[in-house]
């Protein structure tokens, strides 16, 4: 309960923001101070030239979340709330401007399509019975499994280049809210699933059949965290070259944002 209410006070302190006109600097000095910053704060997640990895791909001359100037700000200071998109708190006013001017330089590039057909991608994505365990968003209904993450705007969130490794070496690219976790009980029960949330009276966890369990800290003996390892299976033999490019292609598409 206490996750869910720091959850929503989030939610809505990034929503009472009004909307703002922004102008953003264009001195090569301010430029060169953004980059400084942005290598600083957002490579790890968006890699040096913005093409993604962890964080979505931000060389792109649109961005979904960000199409205005002032959203960007907002988006670079306070994050994206219930994603991996943190905010930089730490930026002063200035900072932040300058740090949004660089990423829209990031955008000034050709953007390379995705190759591969994004119509036989989403029949591999059927035959290979993914929605067994992931949700895509189909109009305004949900369909699919609860173990894995939703993938309704995977095409938003990741890279292509990302997008590959999930499929070829799961493990490899575990997404940060999705370390396989081991819950000890003091009665020796042990729970596996996927860490939902964590306070100082709580832990929250998702086995793989989709239920939700609450421990409360009294009763555990340990909370144990297995990186590097992931329920999904690889699809590097059970797919050619050619068919990773498309379900890749498939993936990329997906763009629902909710
Ligand atoms: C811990 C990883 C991480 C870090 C660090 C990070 N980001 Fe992000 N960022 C993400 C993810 C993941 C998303 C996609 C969120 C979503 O839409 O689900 C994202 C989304 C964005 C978006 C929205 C993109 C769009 O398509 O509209 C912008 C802009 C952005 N980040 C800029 C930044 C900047 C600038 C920094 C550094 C100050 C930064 N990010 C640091 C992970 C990160
Ligand atoms: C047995 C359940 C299971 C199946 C089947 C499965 N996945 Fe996953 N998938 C997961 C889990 C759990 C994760 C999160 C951990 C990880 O990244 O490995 C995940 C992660 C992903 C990610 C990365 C998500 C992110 O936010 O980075 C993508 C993309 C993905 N799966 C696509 C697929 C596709 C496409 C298929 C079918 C070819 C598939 N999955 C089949 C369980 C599954």
């Amino acid at each position: 309960m206490r996750l869910a209410a720091v959850f929503l006070t989030t939610v809505l302190a990034a929503q009472e923001k009004p909307p703002e006109k922004i102008t953003l600097p264009t001195a090569e000095a301010d430029l060169a101070r953004g980059k400084a910053l942005y290598l600083g704060s957002c490579t790890y997640c968006h890699g040096p030239t913005g093409d993604g990895g962890k964080g979505a791909n931000l060389a792109r001359p649109e961005l979904a979340r960000a199409k205005t100037d002032g959203d960007l700000v907002r988006i670079i200071e306070t994050g994206i709330p219930g994603t991996e998109m943190p905010g930089a708190w730490h930026m002063v006013r200035r900072e932040l401007l300058q740090t949004a001017a660089f990423v829209r330089t990031l955008g000034k590039v050709e953007v390379t399509p995705v190759p591969g057909d994004a119509a036989r991608g989403k029949a591999l994505y059927d035959k290979h019975g993914c929605a067994t365990c992931h949700t895509v968003k189909q109009g305004n209904a949900f369909a699919g499994g609860l173990m894995g993450p939703d993938l309704s705007a995977i095409g938003l969130r990741r890279s292509a280049a990302h997008l590959r490794e999930s499929l070829v070496n799961p493990g490899a690219s575990l997404p940060e809210d999705f370390v396989n976790t081991v819950v000890i009980l003091k009665s020796g029960k042990t729970v596996s699933g996927r860490r939902l949330g964590e306070d100082t009276f709580s832990v929250l966890l998702r086995d793989a059949a989709g239920n939700n369990h609450v421990f409360s800290r009294s009763g555990v003996r340990e909370v144990k965290r297995i990186r590097g390892e992931s329920p999904m299976p690889s699809y590097q033999d059970k797919l050619s070259a050619s068919e990773l490019d498309d379900l890749i292609c498939h993936l990329a598409s997906l763009k629902e944002a909710q």
